[in-house]
């Protein structure tokens, strides 16, 4: 197989050397940033990689524009996609599949989720003879970094996320990471594939934004960590569900087992019960590992991860699949003046000028709904879902 690669950074050099040392693949082009040009495999010119002979171009360049632009030039001219490029798939992976099926090409994205975990083909077979009854897990390595550094090495959180930025686990703009919308994208990719429906504009998420060393002072009294997870579901009306939120998870729990970047991610089938995947959810050799399987799928001839069903949808989150006790951190005035708005269960304890309390249950949006009203309002919370099991 003739295959170019669009981006040589950390991901794109990675699939360059895999390609190079497995038999059967002839790399051609390599597009490179202007002025990056160090070798003769390497060009500057996207027009380059249009006009070659290649069956496949890799696309690893991140960023919307102009990957998007590349990635449906090349397949109208023929050649088959595989994209590592979560935001370019959450953005246009319906358009991406719809040219791809057009022109009778491929189109497969698994290291875009989860890095070298095989939870999209996984997904992927598995809708096809089960029920997939909701899907998720943590699926952020940054973020599970830096609550573990937090809970276990007692770090702060700017001390943390330098690290995790050292060791090129966050994005380009950390902000992606830590407001949840680097896992909220991978949750829309696991939503297109396990129910072909790519959830927009309703759904909740909330990051780590605002957790601090207090909250995990009363999460351990509680035999609690936190962890940051995505999910998205059906719920019994058939609506889909989608969020992401912080969860206070037993220190016995699967979540809390997950160290360090490592991911966890999960679906439970009606037939096959719950599937876990855990492993290295970023960095170059994983990622690559996981282009590395599309090509080799691409070559035993699947062309696609997405049906032609798949449509955009708005999930609906306030259904009683959604409902969920939470633990809340509040400043102590707020929590005074408002306590007629907020469903409290139990006062665990007052601390350092706040309130922490066990809500009664809720539903995932009434819940976010209630922190945006109080936030507007200047309130000073964190909210995580307290986990029963
Ligand atoms: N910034 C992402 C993470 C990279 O930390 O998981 C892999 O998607």
């Amino acid at each position: 197989m003739k295959v170019s690669i669009l981006g040589h950074g950390i991901v794109g050099k990675g699939v360059w050397e895999m390609l190079r040392s497995n038999q059967g693949y002839e790399i051609r082009n390599v597009l490179v940033k202007k002025g990056e040009k160090t070798a003769s495999f390497m060009t500057e010119s996207f027009e380059t990689v249009l006009e070659d002979d290649s069956d496949l171009v890799i696309e690893c360049m991140g960023g919307i524009d102009p990957a998007f632009e590349f990635t449906s030039k090349c397949l109208e001219a023929g050649k088959s996609i595989i994209s590592s490029n979560k935001a370019l798939v959450a953005a246009h992976g319906i358009d991406l599949m719809n040219i791809a099926r057009r022109n009778g090409k491929a189109f497969l994205f698994s290291a875009a989720c989860g890095g070298a975990i095989p939870i999209l083909q996984n997904l992927c077979l598995a809708r096809r003879t089960d029920e997939i009854l909701w899907a998720g897990g943590i699926l952020n390595g940054t973020t599970n970094y830096i609550l573990d550094s937090m809970d276990r090495r007692g770090m702060s959180f700017e001390d943390a996320l330098a690290e995790a930025k050292a060791l090129g686990y966050a994005e380009f703009d950390p902000t992606a990471d830590i407001s949840g919308l680097d896992t909220l994208r991978k949750i829309m990719l696991i939503s297109m594939v396990a129910y072909d429906v790519l959830p927009n504009s309703d759904y909740n998420i909330e990051g780590i934004q605002n957790v601090s060393a207090l909250d995990f002072e009363v999460a351990k009294e509680l035999g609690c960590t936190i962890r940051l997870v995505g999910k998205c579901g059906l719920a019994e009306s058939g609506r889909l569900y989608a969020y992401v939120q912080p969860v206070l998870c037993d220190m016995d729990s699967a979540y809390s087992g997950i160290r360090s970047n490592i991911n966890l991610a999960r679906y439970e089938g009606k037939n096959s019960g719950l599937m876990s995947f855990m492993g290295q959810g970023a960095g170059r050799y994983p990622t690559a590992s996981a282009i590395l399987r599309d090509v080799t799928s691409v070559a035993d001839g699947q062309k696609q991860m997405l049906t032609e069903k798949c449509l955009v949808g708005f999930p609906y989150n306030n259904s009683k699949e959604c409902e969920r006790n939470y633990f809340i951190r509040l400043d102590a005035s707020t929590f005074a003046s408002q306590i007629g708005s907020i469903p409290v269960k139990k006062v665990i304890c007052e601390k350092g000028g706040s309130v922490f309390a066990i809500t009664e249950a809720v539903t995932v949006k009434a819940m976010h709904d209630l922190a945006a009203e109080l936030r507007r309002h200047g309130a000073k919370l964190f909210f995580a879902e307290k986990k029963e099991d």
